[in-house]
Formats: C-alpha cells, structure tokens, sequence
C-alpha cells in the first residue's frame, strides 16, 4: 500500500512571515491523518515554515538544490544546507528550472544522488510540452526523462523516490490533463521503472501535477496508479490546499 503524498510548490510565492502563516492556518484545517503532507516554501522561507509546522505532520521541502555540498558555487544552496533547516523533501527538474534555468535531464539525475547522499527524499518532476503531446512523443519524451534522470539509483532508493508528472500544458493553465489520460502515463512510468528495478516500484509513488484543484483532486486519486498531487496556484491559500489534502473526507 502506497501512502498518498500531497505537496505544495510555493514557487516564487511568500515571504517567510507569509509563510509561517500559511504553516499556522494549514496545521487547524488539514484533518486527514492517512495522507503525507508537504510544503515546498521558497529557500528564504524553509526555516520559518519548518518552525511553523513543528508538533504537525507537515513536512517541509525545499524546490531545488545544487549537487555540490560546498565551494564556490555563487548563489546555490546545498543538500547539507537544507538537511539542517529540517527539509525532508527537495523537488528536483520542475519544468520551470528545466525551461528557465537550464536544467537537463544530466543535471536532474546528479541532483537525484546528491539528493540522497544528503538524506533527503527527491521529488523528480516530468512531462511533456505541448508540442510533443501533439506530436505524439509524449511517452518518448517522458520515458528518456525518467531513463536519465533516474540512472544509477539503487533498489532501496527507487523505493523511496517521489515522481511527479507534471505535462507542461497543464501547469498554471486551469488545463488539467484528464484523469485517465493522466493514469496512463502515470501507469507507463511506473512500467519503464518496472524495467529499470523491477517489483520494488511497487513502493514508489507517483504524483500528478498541473492545476490541481479541490474540484478535481477525488477524480485524479482515484486511478490506481496515481499516488498525489504536486500543486501549485492552489497550494497557496490554505483553504484550498486543505481542500485538496483532505479529499477522502469530502
Ligand atoms: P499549478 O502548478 O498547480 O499551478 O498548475 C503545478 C506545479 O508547477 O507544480
């Protein structure tokens, strides 16, 4: 049995008396208790929400992070760094560093191992843009990212690691991909790993991402492959996020 993960992705959201409020609200309005709860503030945040959701079952994530533990490496954060605030999670290769910022599958995959070396779970984020949905290489597209970015893990790892799909053309767009069309990418993935690993993917979990909402957060959680939510806009106001979180008690 799969423990549902359902994580926030700040983004560039919040300041870090923002964010020990959001922590606060979150802490009385989630009561779901068979759910894994996480924050993903921004780095300048980190320590406050980790304050904030301290005696709560909110953990708290950190939305990327350099492979280097030190040196001169102007401007990045390392895994010792976010190992001391108290992050157990770090998303790795979201969509936005992989367009903005240049990441690559090569990077991902040394963020991935330094991840673990450090003692914190990764949450390794793919999807496909629009252009390769249209062209039919979703699976193509998907399938390399999960080859690469995952290469050299050990079987006790990939039972720990976290997946988010997250298509491109449905994040911050209002354009979620259906829940079944996101099951078979989902179910695809969990295939390729298969190959990779063999039966200990039965433990990894799959997340969905791209506008989740509390509307559809029931519908995606029921397919049998997806595992939770890697949200965005909606992680934002704690009612929303709440919503979300809570969705087996609506
Ligand atoms: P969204 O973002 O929920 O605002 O679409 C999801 C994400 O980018 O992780």
């Amino acid at each position: 049995m799969r423990q549902p993960i359902i994580a926030g992705n700040w983004k560039m959201h919040k300041t870090s008396s923002e964010a020990h409020q959001l922590v606060s609200q979150l802490k009385s309005l989630i009561t779901t208790s068979s759910v894994e709860v996480v924050v993903c503030p921004p780095f300048t945040a980190l320590a406050e929400a980790v304050k904030a959701a301290n005696q709560s079952k909110i953990l708290v994530g950190a939305q990327n992070m350099f492979w280097e533990e030190k040196g001169a490496y102007t401007g990045e954060i390392s895994g010792p760094m976010l190992k001391e605030l108290g992050c157990t999670y770090v998303i790795i290769g979201h969509s936005e560093r992989r367009q903005y910022f240049g990441e690559t599958d090569a990077t991902v995959n040394k963020k991935v191992m330094a991840a673990y070396q450090n003692g914190i779970l990764p949450i390794v984020c793919v999807g496909e843009t629009l252009a390769d949905r249209e062209e039919k290489k979703t699976m193509e597209v998907v399938g390399q990212q999960v080859r690469e970015g995952l290469k050299g893990l050990d079987a006790d790892q990939v039972k720990k690691l976290v997946i988010a799909y997250e298509p491109v053309w449905a994040i911050g767009t209002g354009q979620t991909a259906t829940a079944s069309d996101a099951q078979e990418v989902i179910a695809f993935i969990r295939e390729i790993l298969r190959e990779m690993y063999g039966d200990v993917v039965q433990n990894t979990r799959i997340q969905y991402g791209g506008s989740v909402k509390p509307g559809n957060i029931s519908e995606l959680m029921a397919q049998p492959d997806i595992d939770g939510a890697l949200v965005g806009g909606a992680s934002l106001e704690a009612n929303s996020f709440a919503a979300i979180v809570n969705y087996n008690k609506e």
